[in-house]
């Protein structure tokens, strides 16, 4: 995801040498107006790369009918899960001004929340989807742990890849000043993530991954290579119903 990328950013916050509080793109209005608008443009590309990644990802957390997605943002994702995959899905995400946004997009179920302490009891949904959000997270093991709290089966993740060209523009731009998007962003590469993810779940966690939109030049829309610009995870959880069971032989793109 990367509709950041292509919104003109405001310039650092200074006033006489003196840094006002930092305030993250997500509670700033005028980037949240925008943001869902990109996908339909310069991001449409991106958009069904990341979509067919998801899709393809999801079958390997078994069957999933309820789904939250934590950091939902406009719902452009929440109503995809909804609305092609037939699924349950709720909206949760931290920022108001961007659920007011996923207001003018979607009348499904949204909530305010904090991905480190989710409003949910044990086990409320199947699974939990994080996508393009778990980088701004600053307690991310808590995050993993509360996602498997609330999930029964599983945990789909979609990254902004630290090891990609992508990634690489964007941390140049926000060390240069010229990008205020990714100030509070961590990015992950795959060997990071999937050390977290073993924190949080253990070796019994069956972990299935891959990549898409490589550069141009590479002729592949999706590939078990860490160099993608968006890095997707599928994350069965240990005690999830069928961990375990007859069918969970792993698969040649498990990690
Ligand atoms: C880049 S947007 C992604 C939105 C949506 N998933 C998408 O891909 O279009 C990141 C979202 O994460 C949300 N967010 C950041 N920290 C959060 C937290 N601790 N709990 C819940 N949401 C959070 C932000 O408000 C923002 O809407």
């Amino acid at each position: 995801m990367s509709p950041l990328l292509r919104l003109k950013p405001k310039p650092r916050l200074k006033t006489k040498g003196r840094d006002e509080p930092f305030v993250p793109w997500y509670f700033r209005r005028e980037i949240v107006e925008t943001y869902e608008s990109w996908y339909t443009g310069k991001g449409a590309r991106m958009d069904r790369l990341e979509k067919k990644l998801l899709r393809a990802l999801l079958p390997e957390l078994g069957e999933v009918r309820t789904l939250l997605e934590v950091g939902c943002g406009t719902t452009h994702f929440t109503r995809w899960f909804a609305q092609e995959l037939g699924l349950r899905a709720v909206g949760l995400d931290l920022s108001p001004l961007m659920l007011r946004e996923a207001r003018k997009w979607w009348d499904g179920p949204l909530v305010r929340g904090d991905a480190a302490a989710l409003p949910f009891p044990d086990g409320a949904f199947d699974a939990v989807a994080m996508i393009t959000c778990f980088e701004y997270m600053p307690e991310p093991l808590r995050v993993l742990q509360e996602a498997q709290r609330v999930a029964r089966r599983g945990l789909l993740l979609g990254l902004m890849n630290r090891w990609s060209l992508s990634t690489l523009r964007r941390r140049l731009q926000e060390l240069l000043g010229k990008n205020p998007f990714y100030q509070n962003a961590h990015f992950y590469s795959l060997p990071e993530i999937l050390g977290l993810l073993r924190r949080a779940y253990g070796p019994g966690a069956k972990i299935a991954w891959s990549c898409t939109l490589f550069p141009p030049v590479v002729p592949l829309e999706a590939a078990r290579v860490p160099f993608g610009s968006f890095l997707a995870l599928a994350v069965r959880f240990p005690d999830s119903p069928i961990a375990g069971g007859a069918k969970d032989e792993r698969r040649p793109h498990d990690a």
